[in-house]
């Protein structure tokens, strides 16, 4: 069998875990799909940075000649943000490559025409990675739980507030100082806006809400509220009331079963809830189905090594598929179930 070509664009922290793993597991990865995988080639911005482990004639800073070279079988995308992200994808699908992606920013804003896309060219688009990290939670609701009836998702999705607010609580300190911390400690960005604001945590619950009600659910549709008004004092007024605060995205199927609702904000916990025990930057996510009842998911929602995994997995289905002929969840796993107005939540 020919070996599968995989594209990689960008080789940061996830990045260069991928390429890896790719390496270090090369015979199981064949072993499973049916063919060898072999990397075709890394786009970076940088290329003079030193990239440990990944072979200096595979890396290009032409990331869009790459995906459109011709031979590639899956493009996976790490370089984040909309743009050039947004662009590059489509290319990827317009050569006929399969996508896995861990950009939950323009899957949230435009995961409907990215869908619609690899659908028109008989491609992939896999996304594991973008919600809460190493956990297996888009596969298990899209697949696992096809033939049940989500209700609700509820759960920690940000692991740098997590940590933050953690912070809060275990040391008494305020808000900055914990952010600092964080910072100091290499869980929060140099700019930790998207991450305090609940941007990030918006647009995951807005993916994860399009999966679990087969709906169309956008940044936009989804309630933001971020913990940066969250105080010292606010934390020890919830201590007094035996709770903990944490930020949590809530995706609910509104009472009369006919819209969705999707919000981020923090929440004040009962300290007796699983979800008060998540500590630092761990992800932690309840789904309650009509049928299974409720479910947690539970692990590291961030880092190199543990998002990797995940992009791994979605890499295996894609390259399956190459092998098999096969094609994955597209398009039509949205039915088109409305948002309500952010007003009604
Ligand atoms: N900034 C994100 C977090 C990274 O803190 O959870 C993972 O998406």
């Amino acid at each position: 069998t020919r070996p599968l070509k995989v594209a990689l664009l960008g080789c940061g922290v996830v990045g260069s875990q991928v390429a890896r793993l790719m390496t270090t597991h090369a015979h199981d990865l064949a072993a499973r799909i049916g063919a060898p995988v072999e990397l075709a080639g890394v786009a970076v911005r940088r290329p003079a940075r030193d990239r440990d482990g990944v072979d200096e004639a595979l890396v290009t800073t032409d990331a869009a000649g790459l995906v459109s070279r011709g031979d590639i079988d899956v493009v996976v995308e790490l370089i984040g943000g909309i743009e050039p992200a947004r662009t590059l994808i489509q290319a990827a699908f317009e050569s006929g490559a399969s996508v896995v992606t861990a950009n939950k920013a323009l899957l949230a804003q435009d995961g409907p025409a990215l869908h619609a896309a690899a659908e028109k060219h008989g491609a992939d688009l896999y996304f594991e990675a973008a919600v809460a990290g190493a956990i297996p939670l888009l596969r298990p609701l899209r697949e696992s739980l096809a033939g049940d009836k989500v209700n609700r998702v509820l759960g920690i999705v940000n692991g740098t507030t997590n940590f933050v607010l953690d912070r809060m609580e275990s040391t008494g300190a305020g808000y900055g100082e914990a952010l600092a911390e964080a910072t100091a400690l290499g869980y929060a960005e140099a700019d930790p806006t998207a991450d305090v604001e609940g941007f990030d945590a918006a647009a995951k619950a807005a993916i994860l809400a399009g999966i679990a009600f087969h709906s169309r659910v956008r940044l936009d549709d989804v309630h933001r509220e971020g913990i940066t008004e969250v105080t010292a004092a606010d934390i020890a007024g919830a201590r007094k009331l035996g709770c903990t605060v944490k930020l949590l995205a809530v995706c609910e199927r509104a009472e009369d079963g006919r819209s969705v609702t999707a919000r981020v904000h923090p929440a004040m916990i009962p300290l007796s809830h699983p979800l008060a025990g998540v500590r630092e930057a761990y992800n932690a996510v309840f789904v309650e189905a009509e049928a299974a009842g409720q479910l947690m998911f539970y692990g590291p929602g961030a880092g190199g090594a543990p998002t990797a995994s995940a992009v791994l997995g979605d890499l295996v289905a894609a390259c399956r598929n190459r092998v098999t002929g096969g094609l994955g969840p597209g398009e039509s796993a949205y039915a088109q179930l409305p948002v309500s107005p952010m007003g009604e939540v």
